[in-house]
């Protein structure tokens, strides 16, 4: 029997799985490897060099596992690795998540975006610079940081009332500026949908797993996609969290193989 074409999938924690959401029926019968690094997450608040190391060790690995197509499921790593990954990978078409959004959020808005992320996807200023590079027309754009919401959804408090008034928090300057399309740019974000459109009720939401689908189907580089359902299997750098079961169930991915993995060490 011929083995399945695999893709692999990473992120700091359990945020990717937002884009394996998506990426599961339209990869009909492909078997889609996801690493979640969660014995080091949240990335968002480290340097630079250190979401580098990071990153480059998760693709070593994944290159080691005979993937034929890497997602970069991870802002973060997007905004200020994504280099260090195409260089460990060079013979493995790579996605990462910025430019798919972007061409999203172009297609969506009518003038005003605003993109909630890390500290250091927001501080990296890569989403604005091309938000301005790639609109056609002028356009206003607003950066906001969110750091408490990488651990509220790693501990499971997707609709807490807390997490609700640090959404209000956060997200009260892009009501105030009028943003009319809101980039989820964190992985992680769209398992907060709930809460967060209540806080912005107007808003058209645009999130990395929709985008890189649709930017899969325009390079037409992976195989049509037919046959059984995708299979996932579910790597993680540390035991399962309790919010797993949790979240795996909001996501409606059942049937997933966990597996804890050591990641070496490359010097
Ligand atoms: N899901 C990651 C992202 O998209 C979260 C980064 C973090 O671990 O802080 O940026």
């Amino acid at each position: 029997m011929s083995r399945r074409y695999r893709i692999g999938v990473f992120d700091s924690g359990v945020g990717g799985l937002t884009v394996v959401q998506h990426l599961l029926p339209y990869a009909a019968g492909a078997e889609v490897l996801y690493v979640g690094d969660t014995a080091r997450v949240p990335y968002g608040g480290r340097s630079p060099e250190t979401v580098r190391r990071y990153a480059r060790e998760l693709t070593l690995y994944l290159v080691e596992q005979d993937i034929e197509l890497l997602i970069v499921a991870c802002n973060t790593v997007s905004a200020v690795a994504v280099d260090v990954v195409r260089a460990c990978a060079p013979d493995i078409p790579v996605i990462d998540v910025l430019e798919p959004t972007v061409e999203l959020a172009l297609q969506r808005t009518a003038g005003c975006v605003g993109v909630i992320g890390t500290r250091a996807t927001i501080g990296s200023g890569v989403y604005e610079e091309l938000l301005h590079r790639w609109s056609p027309v002028p356009i206003r754009t607003y950066g906001q940081p969110c750091p408490l919401f990488v651990p509220l959804v790693e501990e499971g408090w997707v609709d807490h009332p807390v997490t609700e008034q640090i959404a209000e928090h956060y997200l009260a300057p892009l009501r105030t500026a009028g943003v009319d399309t809101l980039i989820l740019g964190c992985t992680h974000y769209p398992l907060l949908l709930p809460v967060l459109r209540h806080v912005l009720s107007r808003c058209c939401f645009v999130e990395s797993g929709e985008a890189i689908v649709q930017h899969l189907k325009k390079l037409g580089h992976t195989p049509a996609f037919n046959g059984p359902t995708a299979q996932l299997h579910l790597q993680l750098t540390d035991t399962p969290g309790p919010a797993l079961e949790h979240i795996l169930q909001r996501l409606r991915l059942t049937s997933v193989q966990v597996q804890q993995i050591c990641l070496r060490e490359y010097v």
